[in-house]
């Protein structure tokens, strides 16, 4: 059941006031919605007393209640769906298609996590018309609102999507769509001139209205002085702690892949190595004629059988 913050407030409120409480000195954080809203998350900052935002990774419906079921604050419907899901070596063969059928797949999960759709390169570059209906697909797919890669540059389609009520999350530092442009995944911002670029985008992103940023792959004192800057929240992922929130991408914190991690993963469980030996017992009792077993089959009652002449054949 969906309430906003607005209501829990002012239920708290009220019971304070039931028990005689002193009104508190400074207003008390809202708490945590039933289902999370862009201005909840927007109103998340730590250096307010707020606990960092928690987001993981999504591409299907099974994922997204795992994530929503483990209490993340929001879904991500990265485009790493590209390279996690889909097998590809990059982030920049996904279409807006196949974001929307990935988004709508999370959203059937009915979470009461946030539904970020992650717009995908080329979606948000050619023009003001296209990026909006592109962004349209995926809110119209379940998306809540849209991530898009960059600073300064895109404030023009930022603008347009605030303007058609799309709310944006930002993302900085290491943005993969630009890897060729970037010369490979590597960290950003390690120059100090490069580190206030970077600061003065964040400024540019939130002051156009970009309700949280993401900063990834960028060194833990840039992430701090761009979290100090904005009054919207960070979200960060290779950015060290000092930022407002966090986002790993499903798989590797599932440890579902076997490849070597990023130095900012940590991996939670091992589930590639538990799943090939799960399958490979399968394999085995198929093999050896131990699977599947009486209980496992549908049988015939004894009448059926005796008219087949089944004699001798197991009933239940
Ligand atoms: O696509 C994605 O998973 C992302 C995260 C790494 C932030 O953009």
């Amino acid at each position: 059941m969906a309430h906003d913050s607005a209501h829990d407030s002012t239920a708290s409120a009220a019971t304070s006031e039931a028990a005689g409480a002193r009104a508190p000195a400074a207003a008390p954080a809202p708490s945590r919605p039933a289902r999370i809203t862009v201005p909840w998350v927007r109103s998340r900052k730590v250096a307010d007393g707020a606990d960092p935002l928690v987001m993981v990774t999504a591409y299907d419906a099974p994922g997204a209640r795992i994530a929503d079921d483990a209490g993340v604050d929001m879904i991500l419907v990265g485009d790493s769906l590209a390279m996690v899901v889909l097998g590809y070596d990059d982030t920049l063969s996904v279409t807006v298609e196949d974001m929307a059928h990935h988004t709508a797949a999370v959203a059937r999960a009915r979470p009461s996590a946030l539904v970020v759709g992650d717009l995908p390169w080329m979606s948000y570059h050619v023009s003001v018309e296209e990026t909006v209906r592109n962004a349209a697909q995926l809110i119209r797919a379940g998306a809540q609102c849209v991530k898009l890669e960059g600073g300064s540059k895109r404030l023009t389609m930022i603008e347009a999507l605030i303007d058609a009520e799309i709310p944006v999350m930002g993302h900085l530092g290491l943005t993969p769509q630009s890897m060729h442009a970037m010369g490979g995944f590597r960290v950003q911002a390690k120059e100090s001139e490069a580190a206030l670029a970077l600061v003065a985008d964040a400024k540019a992103l939130a002051h156009a209205g970009c309700f949280a940023i993401v900063l990834e792959g960028v060194p833990d004192e840039v992430a701090r002085m761009v979290t100090d800057a904005v009054d919207v929240p960070t979200i960060g992922i290779g950015a060290g702690p000092r930022c407002d929130g966090q986002v790993l991408v499903y798989h590797d914190l599932l440890g579902l892949e076997d490849r070597t991690p990023a130095k900012f993963v940590r991996r939670y469980a091992d589930l590639k190595q538990a799943s090939v030996a799960a399958v490979g017992e399968f394999v085995a009792d198929v093999r050896g004629g131990a699977f599947p077993d009486h209980a496992e089959s549908y049988h015939l009652d004894s009448a059926q059988a005796e008219a087949l002449s089944l004699y001798g054949a197991a009933v239940d």
